[in-house]
């Protein structure tokens, strides 16, 4: 069975089995986006399996390893053992939360050189969990974590889809859960960030849970942060 699938122009995702978080069952998803240099930039690894290291490899040499936020770590350890080689960079928290992994850097508002050409990135500051947003120039792709669920309304079952219907992450109605938007309390970075990404020409939006848009992104990116500018923002 192929484990990538071609989301956009030299943009592939792959996706994993799903991990358990506070009893949910998330399913997991990763991109790997072929740089100008030909090196491989993964985003939020998945667990990596014979079968997907082999089309990993097919398609180049990888270069860096991302957590795009420190919920986002699971499989680091194991693709840093696969490919020493490559460049290991922490979300924001995530170096004092896994003291067990070497990393080699920490994203911050501005690409590394090593992909700046290709991706742009922010960081989403204001609340309890920080996380990078990453934008793909050549496909005018937006790549949001945690930051946008878009659930199919049945994915969870019983009381937990109507949990998740409650926290604002299922389908049409995308976006964080709620906690996690009251504990924006510094409103003025997060708008200021959200600013940054609304300038990108965002036509995709690649999110790690749910359905990803491949057309109309911006309005999906706006949807999905009404509770961020809206009058009557939670
Ligand atoms: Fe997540």
């Amino acid at each position: 069975m192929q484990c990538l699938r071609e989301f956009a122009t030299s943009l592939y995702v792959a996706e994993g089995p799903c991990v358990n978080f506070h009893g949910f069952a998330y399913p997991t998803r990763m991109a790997a986006i072929v740089l100008s240099d030909g090196g491989l930039f993964i985003w939020s690894p998945i667990a990596l399996s014979p079968e997907l290291k082999a089309e990993i490899d097919a398609l180049g040499p990888v270069s860096c390893l991302v957590s795009p936020n420190r919920l986002h770590y699971l499989f680091l350890a194991e693709w840093k053992r696969a490919y020493p080689q490559a460049r290991l960079y922490a979300s924001p928290g995530l170096r004092k939360k896994r003291k067990d992994l070497r990393f080699d850097d920490e994203l911050g508002d501005e690409p590394p050189a090593e992909w700046a050409t290709d991706i742009d990135q922010v960081l989403v500051h204001g609340s309890f969990l920080t996380e990078a947003v990453f934008f793909h120039r050549a496909s005018g792709t937006a790549i949001f974590t945690d930051l946008l669920q878009n659930f199919a309304p049945d994915w969870f079952k019983g009381w937990r889809a109507l949990i998740a219907r409650l926290d604002g992450i299922t389908a049409p109605c995308p976006g964080a859960p709620r906690e996690w938007r009251a504990s924006f309390l510094d409103r003025r970075v997060a708008r200021a960030a959200l600013r940054v990404i609304l300038d990108w020409p965002i036509e995709r939006v690649l999110i790690a849970h749910g359905a990803p848009v491949t057309e109309n992104g911006a309005a999906f990116v706006r949807r999905g942060f009404a509770w961020l500018v809206g009058k009557n923002a939670h």
